[in-house]
């Protein structure tokens, strides 16, 4: 195949003398990295070419760009959206048409459309009868290569919508070299002895040697997932001090596996539904008679102060072999071999294969790996082994543990252990442990204050929560895909610590996940009360009651040079639920107030001459400094001190939903408003330069996990720290951060 393009390249150089890959790209219709290709093959034949680098100019479509060659451009988009006759509202194209801001400006600059105010309200209608969408046609042309056919100026004119980039793209010049051809005779690769002998070398032409050629990776060995997570583990044992166990013996008798671990005959982990049992050897015959004797005697009548099972325990059923069902046993035949040799405190653990009759499924197979850890000292506790597993756990990377009580025939307390799985976002649960019986340690002769805690866990988990596979049969059996055995990374378990601010995003994330399901459960509840007839569903206390019969006075005195911009807003909102008038005053100690803080409240009041109750809001340009102080009359309350407490009793004073944030019941969500209120109060109003440092690397975590600071609604932090941004001249580096914040906000300010 790249021969064949070989030729045709070769011939095209003939035809049409020098030419480029872009070119030969285009008449080719091949990919231009297969020309360049092509291009460094026929250069390595020698002189057949000359070739030389340049680099061209491309224009191509942004994905805006790619959006409108097939949509069609944003004018053209909010153009059709207007009904034909009867038009639309600014505010339903805004809120229908993608890219409706561009779109409306550019449609009414075009004079495709006009604002129609004769009929009270302002209505968008089209201006003429129909449009031709050239923006549409000339990406269009540009997106099939026709370039040319769009001038320079219009190019450059949606390069700044931002609808077209250029591209520099590096190509190939051909020209034929001084040995030009029209046929790609291969060079030879190898010289060999049948060239030589025949002498038939001496006319070939041959390929240079690479150098820089990579090697074939040699073939060799890999070690398969569980070995390598088997590897980590056996590391933290050694790190902590543990000796391995000998773990070789998978055909072990019932007796290790059972009996000396306290296991009645009867219990059903004995039955061959659950054990694998051999039938050749069948039995065992060595055993201590006297460690028999005394396990069949703690079984049968009990001792070392147990009253035992109280049953006939028969030599015949311990004698029977089996494959291993948990590596317990080889603790078992160690501490075992510890007290003969003399007990000395020890730490064992061991990772070895264990097999169980079970059904199979997705992540059970009748042979799994099991990793054990047992401690053996005089007087441990059940803190020792809580301890103990919490150092193992948080070796591994976890370090959030619960447990569990449990029953295990072997050991008491019993705990089964769960970790807080950070991915899952769940408890999974990773183990077993417990505290080895007296009836299990006295018979083997251990002394009496000598306690054995231990846990287990299995390998396999572990290894398929590392490596993300979610069927054991592909990490075991058949069905393993060698190469997913060679190109799994090496396992490294993540030990280092989260770092502060890893915490707090996972912390903020889940604020917002409780904020979220608060807000689910807020409208369960409205809409079962709608649904029991209730329609009063409002969880806000009321300002009526705080209003009586009579009015409230409200009086801010604020400073120039600190405008509280979040109290417009919150009687802009106010003013859509009770009546308000609103009014600014200038103190006579003030000179110069400009003209936008004389008319500082943007609501408009429509006065309701019949209503006398309502709110009077005035506010008095005073020298108070940065902090705006509020005096509500009749009240015997003490004066409100500062933009943020001010905003607090305002939004207090909202009633029900008005489709915002402004105020959550949830006390969670009030602690967390608050909190954010006293840094903007304390670092942002009152603070110094380094604390606003600080601030804004806050700030820019949160804005850049939400749309607003607490989340995706605006509430009061949104106001205040907009206000106080507005007032450091800062809101303008905040809008280019974070345009979707700034967005939001514009619907307020
Ligand atoms: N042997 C137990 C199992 O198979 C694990 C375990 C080990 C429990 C040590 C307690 C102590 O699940």
């Amino acid at each position: 195949m790249a021969c064949e393009i070989s030729q045709k390249v070769l011939s095209i150089i003939n035809e049409h003398g020098p030419t480029d890959s872009i070119q030969l790209s285009a008449l080719l219709k091949e990919d231009h990295q297969k020309i360049v290709g092509v291009v460094k093959s026929l250069q390595s034949l020698g002189n057949v070419i000359d070739v030389s680098q340049e680099t061209v100019k491309e224009w191509k479509l942004t994905e805006e760009g790619k959006i409108v060659s097939e949509k069609g451009s944003h004018e053209a988009r909010v153009y059709y959206a207007i009904p034909n006759e009867k038009g639309i509202s600014q505010a339903e194209i805004m809120k229908e048409v993608p890219f409706a801001k561009v779109g409306f400006s550019k449609a009414m600059s075009s004079g495709w459309i006009c604002i129609d105010k004769s009929s009270g309200s302002p209505v968008v209608k089209k201006k003429v009868p129909s449009i031709v969408d050239t923006v549409k046609e000339n990406l269009c042309l540009i997106l099939m290569n026709e370039t040319n056919k769009v001038s320079d100026a219009l190019k450059q004119d949606y390069k700044k919508r931002k609808l077209l980039e250029e591209s520099i793209v590096k190509c190939y010049l051909l020209k034929k070299g001084p040995e030009f051809s029209l046929s790609v005779v291969k060079s030879e690769t190898d010289l060999n002895t049948d060239m030589i002998a025949s002498g038939s070398w001496a006319g070939k032409s041959f390929k240079e040697y690479n150098f820089d050629a990579f090697g074939v990776p040699p073939a060799g060995g890999h070690l398969h997932p569980l070995l390598k997570v088997r590897s980590q583990f056996r590391q933290i044992f050694l790190e902590m001090g543990f000796t391995e166990m000998p773990t070789d013996k998978y055909v072990e008798n019932s007796f290790w596996n059972f009996d000396a671990l306290f296991q009645p005959q009867q219990h059903p982990a004995r039955d061959a539904h659950d054990t694998f049992f051999l039938s050749d050897p069948r039995i065992s015959t060595k055993f201590e008679v006297d460690y028999l004797n005394r396990v069949q005697n703690v079984h049968s009548k009990g001792g070392f102060g147990s009253q035992g099972y109280g049953y006939e325990w028969k030599i015949d059923e311990a004698k029977k072999n089996l494959l291993r069902t948990h590596t317990t046993a080889v603790s078992a035949r160690m501490l075992y071999q510890l007290a003969q040799k003399g007990f000395k405190p020890t730490k064992y653990f061991s990772i070895d294969r264990v097999f169980r009759n079970e059904t199979l499924d997705a992540t059970h197979l009748a042979e799994f790996h099991q990793v054990e850890g047992v401690v053996a000292d005089f007087n441990l506790t059940l803190g020792h082994l809580i301890g103990f597993m919490q150092e193992f756990f948080r070796k591994l990377g976890i370090e959030q543990l619960k447990f569990k009580p449990t029953y295990n025939p072997y050991t008491e307390p019993s705990m089964e252990v769960y970790c807080f799985h950070t991915g899952l976002k769940k408890w999974i649960e990773v183990g077993n442990s417990g505290v080895f019986r007296p009836e299990m340690l006295l018979p083997m002769g251990l002394p009496e204050n000598v306690t054995v805690i231990a846990w287990g866990l299995s390998l396999e988990r572990p290894t398929m929560i590392k490596y993300g596979i979610d069927n054991i049969r592909d990490l075991v059996g058949p069905r393993v895909n060698l190469q997913m055995v060679q190109d799994n990374p090496l396992c490294r378990l993540d030990k280092t610590k989260t770092s502060a601010g890893d915490l707090m995003k996972s912390v903020l994330q889940q604020w917002d996940e409780i904020f979220e399901e608060i807000e689910n459960l807020k409208c369960e509840v409205k809409n079962l009360k709608v649904a029991m007839g209730e329609c009063d569903c409002s969880l806000e206390p009321d300002i009526d009651s705080l209003l009586g019969n009579g009015s409230l006075n409200i009086c801010i005195f604020a400073d120039p040079v600190q405008p509280p911009y979040s109290v417009n807003v919150l009687v802009k909102l106010l003013g859509q639920q009770i009546p308000i008038s609103t009014g600014v005053h200038v103190h006579s100690s003030m000179e110069n107030i400009p003209d936008d803080l004389k008319n500082f409240f943007t609501f408009d009041e429509v006065q309701d001459k019949n209503k006398s109750t309502g709110i009077s809001i005035r506010l008095v340009w005073k020298p108070v400094g940065l902090d705006p102080i509020m005096v509500i009359t009749p009240s015997s309350s003490v004066p409100v001190i500062g933009e943020v407490n001010i905003a607090r009793l305002l939004c207090s004073f909202l009633k029900g939903d008005i489709g915002l944030c402004f105020r959550n019941p949830c006390p969670l969500s009030t602690i967390q408003v608050d909190h954010w209120l006293d840094l903007i109060h304390k670092d942002v109003i009152h603070g110094a330069k380094s604390n606003l440092a600080s601030f804004e690397v806050l700030l820019s975590n949160r804005l850049k996990e939400t749309q607003c600071m607490m989340g995706n609604g605006i509430t009061i932090v949104d106001l205040c720290l907009w206000s106080a941004l507005k007032n450091m001249q800062l809101e303008k580096k905040f809008m280019y951060q974070y345009p979707k914040w700034y967005e939001k906000m514009l619907q307020y300010f």
